[in-house]
């Protein structure tokens, strides 16, 4: 190939764009409720600052590839690490100029996506595809790690500006949110992922008055994507900056700042985007956590050993999360399934969700399983594919169980519906005394296996095979207005970490992290627990050691785990306690009543931030706020320490 290009100026850094009225890539958002700037001018106190918080490569163990085999006709199967099958099956028809029914793509499972294969397969697949056409054979291409991380969106660093109004007690009375995200060449999933910062922007805490706005910056350099939490955890971090502000400017406790300003009762119930908090934990979750990890003896004694200590100073904070499910984009929230019954009672099983390590198939299977009251061996979970489920929505937004599981469960209960009708006459009992045991079913008073019964209907020329289907109940969401329901509910969970910093250096060590996550009516506790340490893991990489660095030609120069640090497993927390709570269940009728656990516990990873925030504020007695950035990399720590101590006067 011969390639003509020309060099366009690039802003590698959100800071030297027009925060405000810079060129979007989309329109921004905002939400509003009751009047902010007025409520900030009249309140007793007010501050404001600003926070920068960096992007995150997605560091999946396994990258993009995209095999494409040509068919007959206009034909191609193309097999892509892929979180959005259809979308890359769109993609590839529009690239090859033919219908979608031409393209079918299937993905059995990936080596990790995390966000980044939502989108960012599709360039590959469509090339792969292109190539396989014209050649007549089949095409793979698989980058490699540096040309992967170059090449690929990230998360997107974002600077925010905030203001806000409290009172003496600490009481936040109005709040004022600027998110500005360098998202790129082009839309890509910016729009959403900018919107679900605003979403985010008050956390678990209640504003009174509260303005939000978005600025989706066009930057011209790689188009910035989705990645666990998909904006919110920026969003987050915004709403914890201002409540260890408002906690340095009073002289107290963060964790009080922060349990003074939950949502509650009385009215404290609305969020900025007009829906009402209607699942509320929070008092409860925060405070089993606080009693579990002993945050107020250890608060004390970390005070006493600073006092005896002038180089290793320690830290601790005890942060919450609050996350809403659902796509923000309504549309998104429907899904499809597809189960045979065969002869032999094995059970054949597809839906929409993709595989990428967090336990999707198993979950969707169990569920299955759960419906005929047969093993799990018994059913046989298939590569996702667009030939058997159209029209999918990507796996994200952790709703992959909420809706796969659901429409699953809707096919297998059309089987067993048609079962019990087939059962009841032929055995001439009421429906009623059809009930499925485990791998058998009672026909009034006798049993039979459930293959017999299979075999028996199939026989009868009873239809043993369904297509399932579930959306979403309840959400609606206004863009234009900035109000609506967009979330079907809220998933919660708390955290708290200690770690001691070398002021002389700014290195830091996790000493011991204790979490508490909840998962409403588990589905599977192993997965969820999984989940709940590698999303605290991911999401401490990002706010730690995990730093993207462009030089002056906009080149990547942090493209391999040699100048890229994600967590190491001795980076873990030195004591690490991870518990699901096992008493919430979800309001809403979910699957079993479980609840989303994909992105959530990303958040958590805010105690780590807030902790090393507390240990560099212990050089001036917690005088004076570290507006400690992300990721807090040790020289981020040691100059924290140095500016602390410079504005203390110490
Ligand atoms: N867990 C593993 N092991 N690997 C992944 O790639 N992706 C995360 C999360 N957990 C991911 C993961 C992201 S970004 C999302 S949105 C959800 O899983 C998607 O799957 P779910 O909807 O089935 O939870
Ligand atoms: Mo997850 S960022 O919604 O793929």
């Amino acid at each position: 190939a011969k390639v003509e290009y020309e060099e366009l100026p690039f802003i590698t850094d959100v800071a030297e764009t027009d925060l405000r009225t810079g060129k979007m890539v989309t329109p921004p958002l905002k939400l509003e409720r009751g009047d902010a700037a007025s409520a900030i001018a009249s309140a007793p106190r007010r501050l404001s600052g600003q926070m920068r918080v960096g992007g995150q490569d997605h560091f999946y163990l396994e990258g993009q590839i995209a095999l494409a085999v040509p068919g007959e006709d206009q034909d191609v199967t193309v097999y892509s690490s892929t979180q959005h099958p259809s979308e890359v099956q769109h993609m590839v028809a529009h690239v090859l100029g033919v219908p979608s029914h031409a393209v079918t793509v299937e993905i059995r499972r990936m080596g990790g996506g995390f966000g980044g294969k939502e989108t960012q397969g599709n360039q590959f697949a469509a090339i792969a595809a292109v190539a396989a056409k014209k050649l007549g054979r089949a095409v793979k291409i698989r980058p490699d790690r540096d040309d992967d991380m170059t090449a690929t969106g990230k998360r997107h660093d974002f600077l925010i500006d905030y203001e806000v109004g409290f009172d003496d007690e600490g009481r936040i009375l109005g709040a004022d949110f600027h998110y500005a995200a360098r998202c790129g060449f082009s839309s890509d999933l910016s729009g959403p992922v900018t919107d679900r910062a605003l979403f985010h922007c008050d956390n678990a805490y209640f504003y009174p008055a509260v303005k939000a706005t978005s600025a989706p910056l066009y930057t011209n350099t790689v188009s910035n994507t989705a990645f666990r939490g998909f904006g919110g955890p920026q969003g987050m971090v915004g709403a914890e900056r201002i409540i260890d502000e408002v906690a340095f400017a009073l002289g107290k406790d963060p964790l009080d700042i922060r349990k003074l300003n939950f949502y509650g009762n009385g009215g404290r119930d609305v969020t900025p985007y007009h829906q009402t908090v209607e699942d509320n934990i929070l008092e409860r979750i925060v405070g089993e956590l606080e009693a579990s990890s002993d945050y107020e003896r250890r608060r004390r004694e970390i005070a006493a050993f600073n006092a005896n200590s002038p180089i290793v100073k320690r830290g601790i904070a005890l942060t919450p999360v609050k996350f809403g499910i659902s796509f923000t984009a309504t549309f998104y929230n429907q899904a499809g399934a597809l189960v045979h019954v065969y002869t032999d009672g094995s059970v054949h099983l597809n839906h929409g969700g993709t595989e990428m390590g967090q336990g999707l198939f198993v979950k969707v299977a169990q569920v299955v399983a759960e419906e005929f009251q047969i093993d799990i061996e018994q059913v046989k979970i298939t590569a996702t594919t667009t030939g058997k489920v159209p029209n999918t929505s990507a796996t994200a937004a952790s709703s992959g169980t909420d809706l796969n599981g659901m429409a699953a469960q809707n096919a297998a209960r059309q089987i067993k519906d048609r079962m019990i009708d087939f059962a009841a006459e032929k055995y001439g009992v009421p429906k009623e005394q059809v009930v499925f045991l485990p791998n058998r079913v009672r026909i009034g008073n006798q049993e039979i296996a459930f293959a017999d019964l299979v075999k028996q209907a199939y026989m009868a020329r009873v239809q043993l095979s369904a297509a399932g289907f579930y959306k979403t109940p309840k959400i609606h969401w206004d863009r234009d207005k900035g109000q609506g329901h967009p979330f079907y509910y809220f998933a919660y969970g708390a955290s708290c970490s200690e770690v001691s910093i070398d002021t002389l250096t700014g290195e830091y060590v996790v000493e011991r992290t204790d979490i508490l996550h909840e998962t409403g009516r588990s589905l599977n506790r192993a997965i969820d627990l999984g989940q709940i340490e590698g999303g605290f893991i991911q999401g401490m990489g990002w706010l730690t050691t995990e730093e993207l660095v462009w030089d002056e030609k906009g080149r990547l120069r942090t493209h391999a785990p040699s100048t890229y640090k994600i967590p190491l497993a001795s980076d873990r927390p030195k004591i690490f306690n991870v518990t699901l709570a096992d008493w919430p269940e979800n309001v809403e009728p979910t699957v079993h009543k479980s609840k989303a656990v994909g992105e959530p516990p990303f958040m958590l990873a805010m105690s780590v931030l807030h902790a090393l925030s507390d240990a560099v504020a212990s050089v001036a007695d917690h005088r004076v706020c570290p507006r400690l950035d992300a990721p807090a990399t040790p020289e981020r720590v040691l100059m924290a320490v140095a500016r602390v101590r410079r504005e203390a006067g110490v």
